[in-house]
């Protein structure tokens, strides 16, 4: 990176990881393939992320409507990310990066949730990017359950001046709450699919058709750079405009 080492890097950039499914398709293979390939491949961007120098990277691995896919691919998934979580400690200690899981975590079997408590604790102190995995995450859940627990907080009947953003925003998932600079979807498709739908407000969008698996640390770095050249304005205008 080195003559871009002065543009603006994202600080927090969030991945919809698609096309998993079309990898394996391609290659004739049964879907759980492209999904293993995909989970090996999380480790690489993580790592390349890191490197880079993000502080917030927030990946979508199951979504709150994945469930209506066959009982046979949703545990092969479920077996993915328990294998995943056990496994990967030692390499997150070493990279210095800390774990969040984001979603509803309530619906998940009992020994994936442990998994999940213990990865976090293991990597709560870890001072290097936050790893935020979305595992039964829906961004209209995320709003809901965000806006419950803020309404709590308030003495009701809450005047509407009440409310502020930065109020909602601190009841988001912890470790996601920050608005995400760019959005990047691999597979093809241009859509959210229920991401991150407050954080992502001004974030900017990149959209490739790699799939997942195929999705490289060399394309990684691309998208970095190619979010350094673009101006963001925020609804005022640019300089000398
Ligand atoms: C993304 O890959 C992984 C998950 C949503 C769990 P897909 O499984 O959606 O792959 P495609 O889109 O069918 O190719
Ligand atoms: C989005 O992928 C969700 C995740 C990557 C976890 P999907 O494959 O579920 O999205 P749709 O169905 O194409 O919108
Ligand atoms: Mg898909």
């Amino acid at each position: 990176m080195s003559s871009s080492s002065k543009a603006v890097l994202p600080k927090h950039v969030a991945i919809i990881l698609d096309g998993n499914g079309r990898w394996a398709k391609q290659r004739g293979l049964p879907r759980n393939f492209g999904h293993k390939k995909g989970a090996e491949n999380v480790k690489e961007i993580v790592r390349a992320a890191s490197d880079a120098g993000v502080k917030i990277l927030t990946l979508y691995a199951f979504s709150t409507e994945n469930w209506k896919r066959s009982a046979a691919e949703v545990r092969i998934l479920m077996e993915l990310f328990g294998i995943y979580l056990e496994s990967y400690t030692e390499e997150l200690r070493a990279q210095q990066v800390r774990v969040h899981i984001i979603g509803e975590r309530g619906d998940l079997a009992a020994g994936l949730q442990a998994k999940a408590e213990r990865l976090e604790a293991a990597t709560a102190m870890n001072t290097g990017m936050v790893l935020n995995i979305a595992i039964n995450y829906g961004g209209r859940t995320e709003l809901l359950r965000a806006m419950a627990a803020y309404a709590a907080t308030l003495p009701q009947p809450a005047e509407p001046s009440a409310w502020t953003e930065e109020g909602l925003a601190a009841h988001l998932y912890p470790g996601a709450q920050d608005d995400v600079d760019l959005l990047i979807r691999t597979g093809g498709d241009f859509r959210i699919s229920n991401f991150l739908l407050w954080q992502i407000s001004y974030a900017e969008l990149y959209f490739t058709p790699t799939l997942w698996p195929d999705f490289t640390a060399a394309e990684l770095r691309s998208a970095l750079q190619n979010f350094g050249r673009r101006e963001r304005r925020f609804g005022g205008v640019s300089e000398g405009g």
